[in-house]
């Protein structure tokens, strides 16, 4: 059986990304329908070799439909996932517009894949930290039950799309050549040769000092993993790669593992890739990961102060299996 798919933001950093994951998989495409802002509108992309012209997205864009993948941030895909619906598309939403909506699954396919069916027409894809801190820490929850996590990430710039990426780029090249006075659009200090306490860069803080992706990396992790039990902290930071988040993982555990106990259960775990020979200095890095699927996890040891803990290092890429792939394997999972 082959599918009317949409991808909705395809000329955004996440949208090209859905095209070779969708053309790597060979995900039974029938018609492609790719769609953007009226800027984009008559731009060409490729797909199987072929050009395929960009369209404006309207409220009529998804009649004959079956799949509509979306990137393009929340405010596009609270206005739109109700016209996908309507035409009869199941919607897998990249956004944040839904995730925490009682009555939409939020869905990591190695975690709980079983929410799929829940849907009512959109299907959530969580935060792109999110989802690798599960995929590497549910095999330990099923196995120990955690009690409470404490992440702190260094997340990759194309996070924060295509704009994101061009500004690294641009500012790194000005300063290495002497320039001052470089323009920053986006973030809101230098990014190259930096690191910013604030993601995302527009965001206000919230009244509780925290910001809204460190609340995301809270309330999706608990969500997910179907336990509200589990405490979690989470410090979110945007260093200067353009590809790959890296997180920082402490997790106490109710009964004690051992730090090969976890390497163990890692090593046949789906989604995850150990990378953890520090005899030989292999653990995973950004540049390993980037292209990549899997979660590659590290640098694992025991917690030694206190009783049941777990100290590791966690890398994907955050456009890959942080974004397009995870909303990937939901569609495949839905046909
Ligand atoms: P466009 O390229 O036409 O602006 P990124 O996350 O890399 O910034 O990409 C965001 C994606 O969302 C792009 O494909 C962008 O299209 C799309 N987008 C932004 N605003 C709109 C809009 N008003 N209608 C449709 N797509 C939009």
């Amino acid at each position: 059986m082959t599918v009317n798919v949409a991808v909705v933001g395809a000329t955004g950093a996440v949208g090209e990304e859905f095209l070779r994951i969708l053309e790597s998989r060979k995900f039974p495409v029938k018609e492609l329908k790719l769609l953007a802002s009226k800027r984009s509108a008559g731009k060409k992309m490729r797909f199987y070799g072929c050009d395929y012209t960009v369209q404006e997205l309207t409220k009529h864009s998804f009649q004959g439909i079956k799949i509509a993948l979306f990137s393009a941030g929340g405010s596009i895909s609270r206005e739109y996932v109700p016209y996908a619906i309507e035409s009869g598309a199941v919607c897998v939403d990249n956004s944040s517009a839904f995730r925490m909506d009682d009555d939409v699954p939020l869905v990591v396919p190695e975690v709980n894949p079983q929410d799929i069916a829940k849907h009512h027409g959109v299907i959530a894809n969580p935060n792109c930290s999110t989802i690798q801190l599960v995929v590497a820490l549910k095999p330990i929850h099923d196995a120990v039950r955690i009690k409470r996590i404490v992440v702190s990430t260094y997340q990759a710039v194309s996070g924060a799309g295509l704009k994101a990426i061009d500004e690294l780029q641009k500012e790194t090249a000005s300063i290495l050549s002497g320039h001052e006075g470089f323009k920053r659009n986006l973030f809101p200090y230098q990014i190259a040769f930096n690191v910013l306490p604030q993601i995302p860069q527009s965001n206000a803080f919230l009244p509780n000092g925290y910001t809204s992706e460190e609340m995301k990396m809270v309330n999706e992790t608990k969500k997910i993993m179907g336990d509200n039990s589990i405490r979690v902290t989470a410090t979110t930071v945007r260093v200067p790669v353009i590809r790959s988040h890296s997180e920082s993982v402490n997790i106490e555990t109710e009964r004690k593992i051992t730090a090969a106990a976890v390497k163990k259960l890692l090593s046949t775990a789906p989604g995850v890739k150990l990378v953890d020979d520090t005899a030989n200095q292999l653990y995973p890095l950004a540049t390993m990961a980037a292209g990549k699927d899997e979660v590659f996890v590290g640098r694992i040891r025991e917690d030694e102060s206190i009783d049941h803990g777990i100290n590791m290092w966690v890398v994907s890429d955050n456009l890959r299996k942080g974004a397009a792939l995870n909303a990937i394997q939901i569609a495949e999972k839905l046909l």
